[in-house]
């Protein structure tokens, strides 16, 4: 399914514009990145797709269709979200009743609901009996995307969904969203964390104060100098590394960097555009330099 925003402008109270006029597109099977400042109006544009907040002016399009002629229920069904903290969408006592519980607001309880919540038990390896709010921040926020893979809806909206989770957590939630694109669902994300960023989204929509600022496919937005300054991004590590080297291949006068025969040279010169000491080779040896 597709998104579409065509000069959306959204508030909280009508005196604090939020959004100031924001379009974009999102294609079918498509994964978006939404970055930016706090602030920039990320986690509205989320709730204005899940039909959370309408539009004060403009459109918000679900496969053509605005969210303001589509009933509750009928977004549910079309998009899932994840809150920007998990604890805002678990309400249920035990981990299957809260996998169970989108089915039972749908009007959707039946044996083949009850078939699929036990398959995502399994799939996410989570304790069915355990009490959610017991659970740790991991397991909480992994629950919350269990409970939204369930229903498998043709949008998922994610917001934030690695903020709080320790690496080895931030692995397994991007290996199940990244399924659940593969699988053909259509992915919006906002996140912070740049590296995730560059390994899974095609394209990234960097928002500041209410506007969209930049979009493109996503190593085109992160190699944007204005961009990243304009939205105070940090860069992956494959970017950074790659903008130093650009300038390295012109400090070398016109060598092209494949052809610098010493990697030491090579990274002396990376470190002094980057402004750190290089140890190197020689450096994890014991040798000074
Ligand atoms: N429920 C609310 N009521 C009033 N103002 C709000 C509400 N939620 C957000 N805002 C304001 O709207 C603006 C945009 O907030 P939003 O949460 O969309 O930003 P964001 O880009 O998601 O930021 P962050 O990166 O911190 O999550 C901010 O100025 C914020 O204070
Ligand atoms: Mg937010």
């Amino acid at each position: 399914m597709t998104i579409e925003f065509r000069d959306v402008h959204a508030s909280y109270d009508t005196d604090t514009p939020i959004l100031k006029g924001v379009s974009f597109h999102v294609d079918d099977g498509e994964f978006v990145a939404f970055v930016g400042t706090n602030g920039a109006g990320k986690s509205t544009t989320m709730r204005l797709v899940n039909g959370l907040l309408k539009p004060e002016k403009g459109e918000v399009l679900i496969d053509g269709v605005s969210t303001v002629e589509l009933k509750t229920s009928e977004l549910a069904r079309r998009v899932g979200f994840l809150f920007q903290n998990p604890d805002n969408q678990i309400c249920s006592s035990t981990v299957r009743e809260e996998l169970l519980f989108g089915f039972r607001a749908l009007g959707r309880l039946d044996a083949n609901a009850e078939a699929r919540v036990e398959e995502i038990i399994e799939e996410f390896g989570l304790n069915p009996d355990d009490d959610p709010f017991l659970l740790n921040r991991g397991t909480r926020q992994l629950l919350a995307l269990a409970s939204i893979v369930v229903l498998d809806t043709p949008v998922v909206v994610l917001d934030e969904p690695t903020t709080g989770l320790d690496f080895r957590e931030c692995v397994k939630v991007m290996r199940i969203i990244r399924r659940l694109h593969e699988s053909g669902a259509t992915i919006v994300m906002v996140c912070h964390d740049m590296e995730v960023v560059a390994d899974f989204a095609e394209r990234v929509i960097v928002m500041s104060d209410g506007r969209v600022v930049d979009e493109g496919p996503t190593f085109e937005v992160l190699r944007n100098r204005h961009t990243l300054e304009v939205a105070s991004l940090v860069p992956p590590q494959i970017v950074d590394i790659s903008l130093a080297l650009s300038l390295v291949r012109q400090d070398l006068r016109g060598t092209p960097v494949t052809q610098a025969n010493d990697l030491d040279e090579m990274c002396d010169a990376v470190a002094q555009v980057k402004d750190v000491e290089y140890l190197g080779a020689r450096g994890l040896e014991g040798g000074s330099r």
